[in-house]
């Protein structure tokens, strides 16, 4: 029935060639030119040729390389660009051609030309121009536009299609200044009766053409139908197919260009983002682009020894990466000393900025930028701030493999919503929610994602820095703040950045609560960033247990097992020498066959050192599960009173004799090692005559206390030993 219909208009039309079958049927996408004007290649522009491309649209570029003098260069509005369209045109020859004119670095197309077409044959007019719901920039002429029953009732100069003929004929009364208004013209000739009827204009009222974002935005959501994407207007229920941010409303269109015309799937990500990759692989080391990183400590942190163990193990030829090292906090003066001291070798340059040269923040960023800017060799620059844990080694290389302007691996703090990104900005300029925040920070979403402000951890053309960037107060503002003040400088210049989530990266600590006063303050980093914790002072081996695997039994209803790294336990002893005030005063309520009577060990106790939360923490977090499972039917909630740790010397405290515990039951993690660190020890339990007498470093005994386990501490005859105890549920 329809093929009939079809070929019914093919015959007609060949029998009887009139105009109105020529427009209506013989019209081929091939006949579609897109034409704009674009004096420069910013990100948006390229966005704009990408989309282009994907669709297969067929694009003149005009303008390339002469100076824009048609207002601002981000948003092209003006003369120029009629002038130049109107020289274009003359040397087109050819009337079949239909010419779409629209901007470039604020545009992105959503379909192919064939839709194009057919929406532009059903408006049947010979030029068809977008519509704005907003008037501009005369109000004035406001009476003389045409009524429409439905839609948008203005013109927008951002995008128009029409023949050849009809187009000429429209230009060709352009006699402006390159700074006048091209909407003004248009708009002229278009409430002008006589002109509208004779060129044939019409406007895309309903938006089923062309879209501007300007006055619409509550309009325009996202569409999501099997693995495509599409922008729907609500009000019309159209499928626009040039979307145009203009005026203030580029970061929406920015996100919409996350999606479109990306073709999607949600559980892999964007399966197109860009395909403009700059693969490292086949490269010599010697060819790799030489990076300055950007180390930044502004605050005391943690963990900042595990930060510059990961520098160290970052995949890249260090013989391709400089370092610039800024920290102003004395208290990390120890451990950015000895990594320069170390590995500072290995680099191709480091250029180090401690706390006493007083230096600004933001001076020192500009100091970072500008050993990178400065030197002819440098191709990125890499910021690093110290609260950054990096635990993807090949971040650098994925990173620059990407080819983006400016790109972040997305980072979250654990558990949390907070991230290194924000995909929306709120009227003042802070962070505002973004529709999709959610689903990218947990990674239901996964692609390369242009957003308004990053922070903590990016990568940075240096070319960028040499040309859009190369201001020197890139970070100052009166009231931002100063990664706040460099996004603003950023989006200003037109510059995209963007936050990658296809793989995964790391994390961002928490500074908070970060206490000082000790020696090893990571220590105490078990409730603030538990995460970094568990990867620094527990056993590599612990979760084996967990999942099942047999726990040593070396006397009956004696269990040991692994559960403190070597730098745990090296922490705490250091810790508690630190603190010096080792006391034998009997502060251990023991019952020895019968009677309570004190057992003197030479000891400190956690509370002494106030670790007793963070000890009861790591007691419900990590021992409180084993003893369930070794003890079932028993629950604990790791109550204790007495938890410290004890020190063995053949001339002050060799040994301890018999006794029970006062606890349900014990906790006793060795904290050195026989051999190296002393000779002698163990733990001998009486009742079965059976001793654990070659305790492992970091291995935790666990023993019924008060009831069967009557223990000694076997004489330690050299060195000094170690051992955390704790009388758990007295
Ligand atoms: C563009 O053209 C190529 C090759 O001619 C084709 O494979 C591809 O499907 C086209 N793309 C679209 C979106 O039509
Ligand atoms: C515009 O051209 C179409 C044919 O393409 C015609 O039907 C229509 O009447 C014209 N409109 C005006 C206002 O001239
Ligand atoms: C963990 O267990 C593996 C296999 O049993 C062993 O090779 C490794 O040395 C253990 N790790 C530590 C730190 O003891």
């Amino acid at each position: 029935m329809k093929l009939s219909l079809v070929l019914f208009s093919v015959l007609i039309c060949t029998l009887f060639p009139l105009r109105d079958c020529d427009e209506q049927q013989q019209v081929r996408e091939d006949q579609i030119v897109v034409v704009t004007v674009a004096t420069k290649e910013t990100d948006g522009f390229k966005r704009f040729m990408r989309s282009a491309k994907h669709f297969n649209y067929t694009v003149k570029v005009l303008g390339r390389g002469q100076k824009w003098k048609g207002g601002d260069y981000l948003s092209p509005g003006g003369g120029q660009k009629v002038r130049i369209l109107k020289a274009a045109l003359e040397s087109m020859k050819d009337e079949n051609k239909i010419i779409v004119f629209i901007d470039s670095y604020d545009v992105i197309f959503a379909s192919g030309p064939k839709e194009l077409l057919k929406k532009f044959v059903q408006a049947k007019h010979k030029v068809v121009f977008s519509s704005e719901t907003l008037i501009w920039p005369d109000r004035h002429l406001e009476d003389k536009h045409p009524h429409v029953r439905e839609g948008n009732r203005f013109l927008g100069s951002g995008g128009f299609i029409g023949y050849l003929p009809n187009i000429k004929e429209m230009v060709a009364e352009w006699a402006g200044d390159d700074g006048d208004s091209d909407q003004l013209f248009f708009t002229k000739i278009f409430i002008n009766p006589e002109k509208r009827k004779s060129i044939n204009i019409t406007l895309d009222s309903k938006c089923r053409l062309f879209q501007n974002l300007h006055g619409a935005l509550d309009e325009v959501v996202l569409k999501f139908e099997d693995r495509r994407v599409r922008a729907r207007n609500l009000l019309y229920d159209t499928l626009p197919v040039i979307i145009h941010g203009n005026g203030p409303t580029k970061l929406q269109l920015n996100y919409l260009g996350n999606y479109i015309p990306n073709v999607w799937t949600f559980e892999t990500g964007c399966t197109v983002c860009h395909d403009d990759l700059l693969p490292l692989r086949n490269l010599k080391e010697n060819e790799y682009p030489l990076v300055v990183i950007g180390v930044f400590i502004q605050q005391p942190t943690p963990f900042v020894t595990v930060f510059f163990e990961r520098l160290l193990k970052l995949q890249y030829p260090k013989n391709r990466l400089k370092l610039f090292i800024f920290n102003k906090e004395p208290h990390h003066e120890r451990e950015v000393s000895a990594f320069v001291q170390d590995h500072g070798s290995l680099y191709l340059d480091v250029k180090f900025v401690g706390p006493e040269e007083e230096i600004e923040d933001t001076a020192a960023r500009t100091m970072a930028f500008d050993m990178c800017r400065k030197q002819k060799d440098c191709d990125y620059f890499f910021n690093l701030d110290v609260d950054v844990a990096l635990k993807n080694e090949n971040t650098l290389k994925i990173l620059i493999e990407q080819n983006l302007p400016i790109v972040a691996p997305l980072l979250t703090r654990t558990g949390r919503l907070w991230s290194n990104f924000w995909g929306a900005l709120s009227a003042d300029g802070y962070y505002a929610r973004a529709e999709d925040y959610v689903d990218l920070v947990q990674g239901r979403r996964v692609g390369i994602w242009n957003v308004p402000y990053i922070t903590s951890v990016y990568l940075m053309k240096a070319s960028l820095l040499r040309s859009e960037l190369s201001d020197d107060d890139l970070f100052h503002s009166n009231f931002m703040d100063p990664d706040m003040a460099f996004c603003q400088h950023v989006r200003n210049k037109g510059v995209f950045m963007y936050v990658t989530n296809m793989d995964t990266f790391g994390r961002i600590l928490s500074t908070e609560n970060y206490q000082t006063s000790h020696l090893h303050n990571d220590l105490w980093q078990i409730f603030e960033n538990p995460e970094d914790w568990r990867e620094r002072y527990i056993h590599e081996n612990y979760t084996h247990i967990m999942k099942g695997k047999p726990v040593e039994t070396p006397c009956p209803d004696v269990y040991w097992f692994p559960v403190f790294t070597d730098i745990a336990c090296n922490h705490l002893v250091e810790e508690m020498e630190h603190f010096g005030k080792w006391s034998g005063g009997g502060n251990v309520d023991t019952r020895i066959q019968g009677g309570y009577e004190n057992v003197p060990t030479i000891d400190i106790h956690m509370n002494q050192v106030n670790f007793d939360k963070e000890w009861h923490q790591f007691l419900l977090e990590y021992i409180a599960p084993i003893t369930e499972q070794m003890y079932p039917g028993y629950h604990t909630q790791a109550h204790f009173d007495l938890a410290f740790v004890v020190r063995y010397k053949p001339d002050e405290q060799p040994f301890l004799r018999p006794h029970h515990d006062a606890s349900t039951f014990t906790i006793n993690i060795a904290l050195n090692q026989r051999g190296p660190d002393y000779e002698g020890g163990g733990c001998r339990f009486l009742r079965y005559d059976c001793s654990v007498e070659a305790p492992r470093k970091g291995w935790a005994l666990m023993h019924p206390g008060r009831l069967t386990h009557y223990h000694e501490g076997l004489p330690t005859t050299a060195g000094v030993r170690y051992i955390a105890v704790s009388f758990v549920d007295p």
